[in-house]
């Protein structure tokens, strides 16, 4: 399939400044160097392997797939990648290129193994994807000038680049697409010791002041998640200032994420309000997806991608083919009784 030459689109508006990621402090957060980069531990290994063999060749790295459940650093792996390779990287996402001409101006401008950052690759359209797939594999983009009988189609190479494409959902991915990617990367929930660590560089770039303990309690009630973890960081600093004598202790960390509604696990009011719902209207499940995002107002999409890995990591939700289960532990976490159907009434097992 080729590209209309008139579909060519301005740059401009397709690409991401680095500077405007997220906002420009959260910037300053993100390490640079996968020697920085805390956690991960699989994808790291693999990946300074496979940088150090592309380099030893040469080559471009070849092109990769990052897909987990959001904040947990796919776009920072991205810039530590372009870092390691000493290339440039270009930060783009699915739904900004609406044209297969805007990715063909992409893909010209970049130069020799540079990277093409592609988040929310999964939101890609077909037309533009259907553009990717020679891009990928031969380094060349098909263009058709002029139209009807007298059009002509030229190919035009371009240079050789590395696509990283990040998701958080691999399973919507096209199988043609997934089956391009050389490196397929899954990134993890991390763990408590991890967030702690890096708490404790964020506080220390940020020129926080905290205890050890500090650290570790807003860790630990941050979801595995180290977005949510500066996030929480930043607000316990402003209680810490106001409320506390700005150093963040335990016990300061702790009556600040009471304030923000964060419980003992780290869950806010909308995963409380997730599994009450379950629980109140549908006896604890099943339910389907949607049929509980309408109950409480929430997007399915966003209770599949940003709440429910961490409840189903902590065992507090189940997913059967019939709909979202809650288990005897969230019962319990919430000071419910659990009632499982069953009762023995005079040892005779009855199931209601
Ligand atoms: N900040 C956010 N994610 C990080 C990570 N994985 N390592 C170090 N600092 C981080």
């Amino acid at each position: 399939m080729g590209i209309q030459f008139d579909d060519m689109n301005d740059e401009e508006r397709l690409v991401t400044p680095a500077a405007s990621l997220d906002d420009e402090a959260e910037a300053t957060l993100r390490p640079r160097t996968l020697r920085d980069y805390i956690g991960q531990e699989k994808a790291r290994d693999s990946l300074s392997i496979f940088i150090e063999a592309a380099r030893g060749r040469k080559e471009p790295l070849d092109h990769a797939l990052l897909y987990g459940p959001p904040g947990l650093g796919k776009t920072t792996l991205a810039g530590v990648i372009a870092h390691e390779m000493g290339v440039n990287i270009r930060v783009t996402s699915g739904p900004a290129i609406e044209k297969a001409g805007d990715l063909a101006a992409l893909l010209t401008n970049l130069n020799e193994h540079d990277i093409l950052f592609v988040d929310e690759i999964h939101r890609l359209n077909r037309a533009v994807e259907e553009v990717l797939y020679p891009a990928m594999e031969d380094y060349a983009v098909d263009i058709i000038l002029g139209k009807g009988p007298s059009a002509r189609s030229i190919r035009l190479d371009l240079p050789r680049f590395t696509l990283i494409g990040a998701t958080t959902r691999a399973g919507q991915l096209t199988a043609p697409l997934r089956d391009r990617f050389g490196v397929v990367l899954r990134l993890e929930l991390y763990t408590p010791e991890e967030l702690t660590r890096i708490v404790t560089r964020s506080a220390s770039i940020l020129d926080i002041a905290i205890e050890g303990d500090g650290a570790a309690e807003i860790a630990r009630r941050s979801r595995g998640t180290p977005r949510i973890a500066n996030r929480i960081l930043k607000r316990v600093r402003d209680y810490a200032q106001v409320r506390a004598e700005g150093v963040i202790t335990a016990p300061v960390a702790d009556q600040a994420l009471g304030m923000l509604e964060i419980d003992g696990l780290g869950l806010d009011a909308i995963d409380r309000r997730m599994l009450r719902s379950i629980i109140d209207n549908f006896t604890g499940g099943p339910v389907g997806l949607d049929t509980l995002a309408a109950t409480i107002g929430e997007e399915s999409i966003t209770l599949e991608d940003v709440y429910e890995p961490f409840l189903l990591q902590i065992g507090f939700l189940n997913r059967t083919p019939r709909g979202r289960c809650v288990t005897r532990r969230a019962y319990e976490h919430l000071g419910l009784t659990y009632d499982d159907g069953q009762t023995i009434d005079n040892g005779q097992l009855t199931i209601n």
